[in-house]
């Protein structure tokens, strides 16, 4: 099984010294720089605007993977593509027509993703599976950084994974929320090729964090 792509949140960095926390991950070996908007509305939270976005993109080269936390969403998705994020991920709840919404990230040219949150059914993705480039699994509620991993989510993982090779999908399949080397290996050997992590790769080495996650063990 080849080793995951580690996607670091930098909702668990120094938010002032984002620039400089960036280019760390891209030096510790991050693969994308995973970013959490939130808009204090779909979720409890509320973090970063397009146009921080935009002032973090000239200090790496890595995608950036922008996890849209926000409703209505189908406003913003040109902002943040202008930014500079390579990916935009988005909740079938924030908007009305999740077809449309996927269809349009891929025309501005960013690769499009479908987050399914631990109590959202996985059967939407059987609608617009050709439409999505990415599928990410939540394995916590969103809105905050450093909560407990829900140990469904490896069933789901598994369901999801099903339901890609069965559509001959090529889409990445992510896992954001509480992942850490201890459930790591699990969630790969469950079928994801992509983990999210946020307080487990900003406490200590971020170098040695990033290759504990990419060599755990299948359990
Ligand atoms: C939660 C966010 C996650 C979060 C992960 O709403 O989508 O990306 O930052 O943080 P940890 O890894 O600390 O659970
Ligand atoms: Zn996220």
């Amino acid at each position: 099984m080849a080793a995951p792509l580690i996607c670091p949140s930098i909702l668990a960095s120094d938010f002032a010294r984002l620039g400089e926390e960036v280019r760390a991950l891209e030096a510790a070996g991050a693969d994308w720089i995973h970013i959490d908007v939130m808009d204090g509305h779909f979720v409890p939270n509320i973090t970063l605007g397009p146009d921080i976005v935009k002032a973090l993109r000239p200090h790496t080269r890595l995608p950036f993977d922008v996890h849209l936390m926000v409703a209505p969403v189908d406003p913003w998705l040109e902002a943040y593509r202008e930014a500079g994020a390579d990916l935009l991920t988005v909740h079938p709840e924030s908007g009305p027509h999740v077809h449309r919404t996927l269809g349009r990230i891929r025309q501005l040219g960013a690769k499009a993703g479908l987050v399914f949150n631990p109590g959202t059914p996985l059967s939407i993705l059987e609608e617009v599976v050709d439409l999505v480039d990415l599928v990410l699994i939540m394995s916590v509620n969103p809105g905050f950084g450093g909560q407990k991993f829900i140990d469904g989510s490896l069933r789901k993982i598994e369901r999801a994974r099903a339901i890609l090779d069965r559509a001959g999908s090529p889409a990445h399949l992510q896992v954001d929320g509480g992942v850490t080397s201890a459930n790591a290996g699990a969630c790969v050997g469950a079928g994801a090729d992509a983990l999210v992590a946020g307080s487990f790769v900003f406490k200590g080495d971020y170098a040695a964090n990033i290759a504990a996650l990419k060599s755990a063990p299948n359990a």
